[in-house]
């Protein structure tokens, strides 16, 4: 069973339509405003991922915060079983 690194905010991707614009995904998982940092990541030590978007598209962004190719889904979160840890 693969093992989780972060807190996770679902164990799925947050697909959304993205105007164009600066994001801040959040990497810690502790965001109530997920995918996006709301700033609680103060006390554990990581950061957000910035990125821009420069057209409009749909993205998926990490849901279970341990995908290699952060802040973008590459389906890592398919290795966890529910209720996992
Ligand atoms: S939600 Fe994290 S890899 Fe898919």
């Amino acid at each position: 069973m693969a093992r989780k690194k972060f807190s996770q905010a679902q164990n799925a991707p947050f697909v959304m339509t993205m105007k164009p614009g600066r994001y801040a995904w959040c990497s810690c998982g502790e965001s109530r405003k997920q995918p996006f940092c709301d700033g609680n990541h103060e006390e554990t030590g990581m950061f957000p991922v910035v990125v821009h978007i420069d057209h409009e598209q749909e993205v998926r962004w990490c849901g279970c915060k341990s995908s290699e190719s952060a802040p973008w889904c590459d389906n890592t979160h398919l290795k966890f079983l529910e209720g996992g840890e």
